[in-house]
């Protein structure tokens, strides 16, 4: 049994699978590309890594079913802004598509848990004060529509199949540690917490629509999780 973290050679997929094996997880990692050799080195009979392409759905569903049918799948495979406007057909067979392998592979894999790495971006520009999950979701660029739409796939296969699924819609700063240990703390938490758990808004501070450059003005509230916007409930503190 391990925890499946796609896009584990990435920026926060490398510090989320360092804190699960320094919680004494069993990680399966995955990504197009791979971390450091260091890193391989320090993960060496805690965390295997395989390189890959979300893209493949055979490999995926392999994956999904070697790391067994209990422990979360952490989703974080994706490309960003810069590389979902320069080709958008790469950006729904990555964000979308490959959300959807993820998914189907989780299905038949014990309806395991998918914790899935979304973004404010979902959401377009010029934000009020508090960003709050209820809000209009407008993306003015590819890679916010592709998550979004990569978090409708995932609602559909809760009502479809059950699957427990949940979105944690982040907020990207540009400063680094402070935002990585952040974000995972968030991506810890909502491993960690009980089926469906609590919906709770996003506090985002933002300048000018923008989030702000230095960390201490960005608060990650709490986890959101997806399920409470399906049944409507809107705003949750
Ligand atoms: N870092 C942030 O502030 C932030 C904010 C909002 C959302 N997110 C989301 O969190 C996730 C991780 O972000 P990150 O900052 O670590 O970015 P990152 O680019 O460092 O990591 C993404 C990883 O996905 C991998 N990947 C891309 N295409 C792939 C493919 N076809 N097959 C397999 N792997 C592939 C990349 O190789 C990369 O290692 C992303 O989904 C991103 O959209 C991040």
């Amino acid at each position: 049994m391990a925890v499946f973290v796609t896009g584990a050679g990435g920026f926060l997929g490398q510090t989320l699978v360092n804190i699960l094996i320094g919680q004494g997880k069993q990680v399966l990692g995955f990504d197009y590309n791979a971390p450091p050799e260091a890193t391989l080195a320090k993960w060496k009979g805690k965390a295997e890594f395989v390189k890959g392409d979300i893209r493949d759905a055979a490999l995926i569903a392999d994956l999904v079913k070697k790391s067994g049918t209990t422990d979360p799948i952490i989703h974080l495979a994706g490309i960003l802004t810069a590389g979902c406007d320069r080709d958008p057909q790469a950006a729904m067979a990555i964000n979308m598509g490959g959300t959807n392998n993820v998914l189907d592979a989780a299905v038949v894999n014990g309806k395991r848990r998918v914790i899935f790495a979304s973004t404010i971006g979902v959401y377009g520009r010029g934000l009020p004060q508090p960003i709050t999950e209820d809000m209009k979701k407008e993306p003015d660029g590819w890679y916010g529509l592709t998550k979004m739409a990569a978090e409708e796939i995932g609602l559909l296969y809760v009502r479809r199949h059950g699957l427990d699924f949940r979105a944690l819609r982040f907020a990207a700063d540009d400063q680094g540690q402070m935002v990585v240990t952040k974000i995972v703390a968030q991506l810890v938490r909502a491993f960690k917490r009980n089926k469906y758990g609590k919906g709770v808004n996003h506090r985002v501070e933002t300048r000018r629509g923008k989030p702000r450059r230095h960390p201490r003005h960005v608060t990650f509230g709490n986890t959101a999780v997806i399920k409470p916007l399906r049944k409507g409930l809107g705003k949750i503190r």
